[in-house]
């Protein structure tokens, strides 16, 4: 069933059609269940899972961040239950059940490369060095499905001035957390771990880029990323990368997972854009997870007059 080396690959094709069709079936069964919920509370809207809750912890002294979206949040069950994480199955419904038991703690994250100060955070250090904030942002995959997210953390750049990226500092790598004792099913995700990402150093710093420790009012469970993950929310969510243990500040454009498996579908840059189809499906409308009629896609994913100028002058068809 693993789609030879050799082949371009993409989210479905890594997906066996079994698994795949089993997705689709779970997927229908949620949005019959939220249909069948009516306007009923989250409680309601939770469709029976095997696993049952995913493990989190409250987070204390979360304030009310900048730019949240007053968009309806996504029930927390369909955000849990339906996650991209290939270091634990490639089917959506795998992560809830696979990274039950994933081990995130002790726990650090490792800030080294084109710095001053490079150094190593422990998960208190990173939970302690700014205010916690929720952000409630719109997180859009290339698969043309949205979510519309609570997170908490803070800004990647108040980590990012810690250790001083020096003037030859222009992109960040982020590394994944990979551990195969931890993540058996690995070998057959089809794409090359540990999970890597990047951004241009304006892009990171970007305020709205955030360093991320919890969503709805609580720690990430595993599924979603645990203990710390980045989320772009203007980006495509395959830039949102999860687990992290390694941060390098990097004069050169660093390798990103989806854009090693198959160049031309998966850019670096993975701006979301309604106006640039992925070669085999349009991305001018998405389906939000628990609503029933597609929406329009909105350029940036709707944070167009925040970062529209990080790509003045740039065609963005070619830096797709
Ligand atoms: N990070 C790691 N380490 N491994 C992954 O497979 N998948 C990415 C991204 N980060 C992925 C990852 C993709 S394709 C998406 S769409 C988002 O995580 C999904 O985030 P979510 O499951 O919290 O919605």
């Amino acid at each position: 069933m693993l789609t030879p080396k050799s082949r371009k690959l993409n989210y479905s094709d890594v997906t066996p059609r079994r698994l795949y069709l089993g997705r689709r079936n779970f997927l229908l069964g949620l949005f019959a269940a939220t249909a069948s919920a009516g306007c009923g509370g989250k409680s309601q809207d939770l469709p029976s899972e095997p696993g049952g809750s995913p493990v989190a912890s409250k987070l204390s002294g979360v304030i009310k961040g900048p730019y949240g979206t007053s968009e309806a949040q996504t029930p927390y069950n369909y955000v849990t239950h339906y996650n991209n994480f290939y270091e634990f199955g490639t089917d959506k419904s795998d992560p809830a059940n696979s990274a039950k038991n994933f081990v995130t703690s002790p726990w650090s994250v490792s800030v080294e490369g084109e710095v001053k100060n490079p150094r190593k955070f422990t998960m208190d250090e990173i939970l302690m060095l700014a205010p916690l904030e929720e952000r409630i942002y719109r997180h859009r995959c290339v698969e043309a499905w949205s979510i519309v997210v609570p997170w908490i953390g803070y800004s990647f750049s108040v980590l990012a001035k810690l250790v001083e990226p020096t003037s030859n500092a222009r992109y960040v790598a982020f590394q994944s957390y990979y551990d195969l004792k931890q993540m058996p099913e690995g070998p057959s995700a089809g794409i090359e771990l540990p999970y890597v990402e990047g951004l241009r150093i304006d892009e990171a710093m970007h305020p709205l880029t955030l360093l991320t420790v919890g969503m709805y009012g609580d720690t990430l469970p595993n599924q979603d990323g645990a203990p710390v993950r980045m989320v772009v929310p203007w980006k495509y969510g395959f830039k949102s990368i999860k687990s992290l243990v390694k941060i390098r500040f990097v004069q050169e454009q660093p390798p990103t997972t989806w854009n090693l498996a198959n160049a031309s579908e998966y850019g670096f840059y993975s701006n979301v854009n309604p106006s640039v189809d992925h070669p085999r499906w349009s991305q001018a409308t998405e389906r939000r997870l628990g609503e029933l009629h597609r929406k329009p896609t909105l350029a940036f994913n709707g944070y167009a007059d925040q970062v529209a100028s990080l790509y003045t002058g740039m065609d963005l068809r070619k830096y797709y």
